[in-house]
């Protein structure tokens, strides 16, 4: 079936099978390069997008299931200031995640930074914690993206109808 969907702000049309999930189709029919898949099972966390506003990994979603939605993937987010600060502090801190993990999370810490409603720590801790590598201390983490957020008020937005 073809379904149609908005990708990173742009309308796509893609032909899809009841046998393949969204990371298949936004990697493989979408050219979407940010998304990684391991376990294809929901507990990596790597396949991360943001579907209507919220976070989830791809795998866990068949592919029928995009058509009407808005998504979003770390693709959004390359060459805007706040994710470019983003990349910047976690690099000087030495808390950049590893290359397996590191699109997810910034996606996730991307989200966290930019949506409308209130993060406190707590919230961002078990947030970021759904992509569970442990790479970077989850804690410090959470903590930057609720620094950068609180410097960037003006950058937070509907990410449903980006
Ligand atoms: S591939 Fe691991 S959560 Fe999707």
């Amino acid at each position: 079936m073809i379904i149609d969907f908005t990708l990173n702000g742009s309308t796509r049309s893609v032909n899809v099978t009841s046998a393949e999930r969204a990371s298949d189709v936004l990697i493989g029919k979408c050219g979407i390069k940010s998304i990684q898949t391991d376990c294809m099972s929901g507990f990596c966390g790597r396949c991360m997008i943001i579907k209507d506003g919220l976070p989830v990994p791809s795998c866990l979603i068949p592919a029928f299931l995009l058509k009407g939605s808005s998504i979003l993937t770390l693709e959004s987010y390359r060459n805007n200031a706040i994710y470019e600060h983003l990349v910047i502090e976690l690099d000087h801190m030495g808390i950049l995640p590893c290359r397996h993990c590191r699109n997810a999370k910034l996606l996730y810490a991307m989200y966290l930074i930019t949506r409308p409603a209130t993060v406190l720590l707590e919230d961002a801790v078990r947030e970021l914690s759904s992509i569970p590598c442990a790479c970077t201390d989850t804690r410090t983490l959470a903590a930057k993206v609720i620094a950068i957020r609180g410097e960037h008020p003006s950058g937070r937005m509907s990410h449903a109808h980006l």
